[in-house]
Parts: C-alpha cells; structure tokens; sequence
C-alpha cells in the first residue's frame, strides 16, 4: 500500500500522476532514494518522506523526467521571433520585456529564449527571463551553463557557435546570454507560485502538463493565465494544446509553435485598437487542408499536416465536405458538433480512418482514454501507416501507463514516416 501513498503524496505536491510515467518509474525512484537512505522498508520510507522536506526534494529531484534541449520544436521559438520583431520591438522602445519558462529543467529552454532576444537584438538591459523548475538538480546544472552533445540536436547549430565557448567535450554559455536568465528551484504548484510577480508578457510553459491529471492540469493553467499579462503569449508541448480549447485563448498563426494569446479572436485587438486577424470563414476539408498555405491556426487540423500521404478511399464529395465540417467544427472549438459529424460520417462510411481518427483526438482532448484508444486504434487498423493516429496512440497509451505499448506505436509511427513497412528492417 505504500507505493500507493508515496504516488498519492507526489500527485499533492508537485502534480505527478503516476499512470503518466507508470508505477515502475515511481517504484524506481523510491527503491533508489531507500537504497541511498539505507531504508529497507517501503513502509518506513513513506514515513520519513512525511516529516523530511529534504527527502521529498530528493525523491522529487530522482523521479522527475528532465528531457529537454536547446530550440525543441524549432517553431515556438520562430513564432517568438516573429512577434519580437513585428509587434513587440515597433510598439515598445523602453519597456522591459518578462519571460518565464516554467519549467526550465537544465536551462536549455530559457537560454533558447536569450538567444532569440540576443538575436532579436534585445538587449539584458530591456528583459528578464525567470526560469524555474522543481528540481534542484536541474537549476544546479541550469546555472553551470555547461551543456553536452545531447542538448544540442538537429542540424543547425549556428546558434552554438555564436552564442557558446568550446571546454573540453562541453559548450560554455556566453555571459551576455546568462544575464538575461534568473534561475529558481520553485513548485509552481505551490500556493505562493506567482505572488508578487509582475505579469509576464511571454510565458512558455511546455512538456510539463502532460504528467498532470485533468483537474490538476486545469489549476496549472489558471495559474499561468493570472501571470500573463493582458495581451500575452503562452506557448504549451504539442501535446498539451487540446487544453485550451475552451479557454480564453486563441492559437496563434503558424503551424506547430503551439502558442495561444489571450483572448478569443473576435475579442482581441491590439493596443493600438487595430484588429488582429480574423477567424477563417470556411475550411476545406483534410486532405486540402495539408496543402494549404494559410498560416490560420487549426488546433485539430494542424495535427494532420505531417501525416505522410497514405491510400485512402476517397469519400464522396459532400461527405468530404461534412468530414472538413468536422475539422473545422473542432478547431474553432465546438467538439460536441465535431463528434456528432464525425458519428454521422462513421454511421454512413464505417470505413472512413479519417473520422475514427478525429474523432479520436476529440476524445484524447476531453480526457476519456478508453474510448480515445479504442477509435485511435480503429483508424490505424483501416489505415495502418496514419502517422498522426499511430503517434496519438503513443501518448494515450504513455497517459494510461502502459509504457511498452505507447513504444511500439512509437516506433510504428516512426515508421510510417518514413515510409518503412511493418517488419522490415529499417
Ligand atoms: C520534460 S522537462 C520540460 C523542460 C522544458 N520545458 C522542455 O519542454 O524542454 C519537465 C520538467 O518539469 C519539472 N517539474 C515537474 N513538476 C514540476 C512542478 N510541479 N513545478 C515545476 N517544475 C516541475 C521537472 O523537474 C522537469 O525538469
């Protein structure tokens, strides 16, 4: 019973839920601090994490999944760029830009935002970025400023050579980057995260959520709203946008930066009174929409534009157009209307992926698990390369804790994309 306590007084204090990582991981990580506390009994382990702060910060700090890298996701960090250069730099010449990047892990994200700034040609002196994480661990290595080979990946890395000093096998940090970024070993669930912080006018805030529950996921949010400032922007992991859709939100243009600004379209207007783009009067449906080249915001519809070309009866034309009904329906907001067309498609063409697989990603976004798998799995059991359905699958199955599934569909979705086929040798 007492792994079970252990993961119940983890999900109070820092918002893990243990069927996000699986009970093994959490086991893990007890069986470690006990073996390092001379503990031998899980009972008695428990105890001391009751009454030791200490403890708690250090089984904390070993169950605590600090993946992260400098520029992941490249297009967050473009759409930045964009807004620095567009809207933030003509409109403010002396006011002092605030960042916060929560959490940061080792840092690589909030010395990506320096970068961006730097690059931006935004001075230290004209922004701050807090970088806070529950780790003390992370913040230690954050502050040291040195990085190996895993923290940079991809294949630009011009940013290494203008920004960092080779030491050794390592990459030292440039001081002008560091004087932009303030570490903070904080919980931002704790009661006191926020209190007396400025609003921030950029606040990202990514890979976190997902290891929350629902409800928790919920009060996170909220809190990340209260310290945004009225117009600003917050950027969330590809897999944690379906969190927004009913909020007061709007994404921001561009495909996969996953960013949102305060306010729904209609409402937001810039300070200066003009409007800012206006929602999108009609969508075509999916398969158009991956050749589109609006850069409107699609939620649902931006998940599909990686999923390789696959064969696909093609649906009759108005059944098409009820299936971009569906994808528009949901990106706009509206996942009732958009489940109701897609039961309507799947009632009429049983053997349409395309509709199981939104369907699906409704499901996914209102938290039910179960029936988010069960339609997942129909789409990629009619279309067994759909790339999108097969990675969704991946992280429903990592939700529920079913770690060796959400791998295999991993690697089946690392297949699909690049075209290998089911039991060959990549
Ligand atoms: C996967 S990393 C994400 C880092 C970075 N945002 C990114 O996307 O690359 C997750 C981090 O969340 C931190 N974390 C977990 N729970 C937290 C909490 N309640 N408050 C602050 N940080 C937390 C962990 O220590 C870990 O470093």
């Amino acid at each position: 019973m007492a792994l079970v306590d252990i993961e119940q007084l983890l999900k109070q204090h820092m918002g893990l839920h243990s069927s996000t990582v699986g009970s093994g991981t959490v086991l893990h990580a007890v069986e470690q601090r006990m073996r390092e506390c001379r503990i031998g009994d899980i009972d008695d382990y428990h105890q001391v994490l009751l009454h030791s702060d200490t403890e708690l910060d250090a089984l904390v700090d070993t169950v605590v999944i600090p993946e992260t890298w400098f520029y992941r996701d490249i297009k967050p960090f473009e759409m930045l760029d964009t807004w620095l250069r567009e809207e933030w730099l003509p409109r403010h010449s002396n006011r002092v830009l605030r960042l916060l990047s929560v959490p940061c892990s080792s840092g690589e994200e909030a010395y990506t935002l320096a970068m961006c700034l730097a690059d931006a040609g935004i001075g230290p002196q004209r922004a701050r970025i807090d970088a806070i994480d529950i780790s003390s661990t992370n913040i230690d290595k954050a502050l040291t400023g040195a990085y190996g080979r895993n923290s940079f990946r991809g294949q630009h890395l011009g940013y290494r050579d203008r920004h960092f000093q080779a030491d050794g096998a390592r990459y030292r940090i440039n001081d002008d980057i560091r004087q932009y970024v303030h570490f903070e070993q904080a919980n931002m669930l704790d009661a006191n995260f926020g209190r007396d912080r400025e609003p921030y006018h950029v606040i990202f805030c990514r890979n976190l959520l997902i290891y929350f529950d629902r409800a928790t996921q919920d009060r996170a949010i909220d809190r990340l709203q209260d310290l945004l400032d009225s117009d600003g922007l917050l950027f969330l992991g590809h897999s944690e946008t379906g969190l927004m859709l009913n909020r007061d939100f709007s994404a921001l243009p561009g495909q996969r930066c996953f960013g949102f600004r305060r306010g729904k379209p209609e409402q937001a207007g810039h300070e200066d009174g003009s409007p800012r783009q206006p929602e999108p009067r009609h969508h075509p449906p999916r398969r158009r929409l991956s050749n589109e080249t609006t850069n409107i915001p699609r939620p649902f519809s931006d998940v599909v534009k990686s999923v390789p070309e696959t064969p696909c009866e093609p649906l009759p034309k108005p059944e098409n157009d009820r299936l971009g009904e569906a994808f528009r329906l949901a990106d706009e907001g509206h996942l009732d209307e958009a489940a109701a067309l897609c039961e309507a498609i799947i009632e009429e063409h049983r053997d349409q992926a395309e509709a199981y697989f939104l369907l699906g990603l409704v499901r996914e976004s209102a938290g039910n698990l179960d029936e988010a798998e069960r339609l997942l799995r129909k789409a990629v059991y009619l279309e067994p390369a759909h790339h999108q359905a097969l990675v969704h699958l991946g992280v429903v199955c990592e939700q529920r804790g079913d770690s060796a599934n959400a791998s295999r569909f991993r690697e089946r979705a690392r297949r699909a994309a690049a075209r290998i086929p089911d039991g060959a040798v990549p």
